[in-house]
C-alpha cells in the first residue's frame, strides 16, 4: 500500500512537470483537431502561419477569450471550448498556445 502511494506521487510529479505546450497538444488532439487540422467550416488551420498571424494581431487574450466563450467570425462559428464544456479555461488556453506554437 505504502509502495503504491509512493508510485502514485512520483507519477503526479512527473505529470505536473510536462510543459504547457505538451498539455496543449493533448487537448488540441482530443478537442480541437477535428476542425482545426483540416480547416473544417472555416476554422483557421494549424500550421497556416499567415492565418494565425492576422488573428494574433488582436492579442493572445482575445484569442483565448474567443476560444473559451465561443465566437462568430466572418469565416464561421467557433463553439465555446470547441463544444467540450468539460475543459477548464486553462486547458483551452494551453491548446491555443499549442496551436500558435505550431503555426509559426
Ligand atoms: C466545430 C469546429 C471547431 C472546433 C471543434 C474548434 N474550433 Fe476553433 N474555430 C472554428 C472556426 C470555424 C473558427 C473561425 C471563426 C471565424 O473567425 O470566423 C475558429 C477559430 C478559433 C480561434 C481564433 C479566434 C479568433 O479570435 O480569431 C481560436 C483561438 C480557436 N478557434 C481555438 C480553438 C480551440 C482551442 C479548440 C479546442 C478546444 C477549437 N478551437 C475547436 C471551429 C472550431
Amino acid at each position: 500500500m505504502r509502495k503504491l502511494l509512493l508510485v502514485g506521487s512520483a507519477m503526479a510529479v512527473a505529470l505536473s512537470s510536462f510543459n504547457a505546450i505538451a498539455d496543449g497538444k493533448a487537448t488540441y488532439d482530443a478537442s480541437c483537431a477535428a476542425c482545426h487540422t483540416a480547416g473544417v467550416a472555416g476554422a483557421p488551420k494549424v500550421g497556416d502561419s499567415g492565418a494565425w498571424k492576422e488573428r494574433l494581431g488582436q492579442g493572445m487574450d482575445i484569442l483565448v477569450e474567443h476560444a473559451i466563450k465561443g465566437y462568430q467570425g466572418k469565416a464561421g462559428y467557433m463553439p465555446p471550448k470547441g463544444g467540450f464544456s468539460n475543459l477548464s479555461d486553462d486547458q483551452v488556453k494551453e491548446a491555443v498556445a499549442y496551436m500558435l506554437d505550431s503555426s509559426k
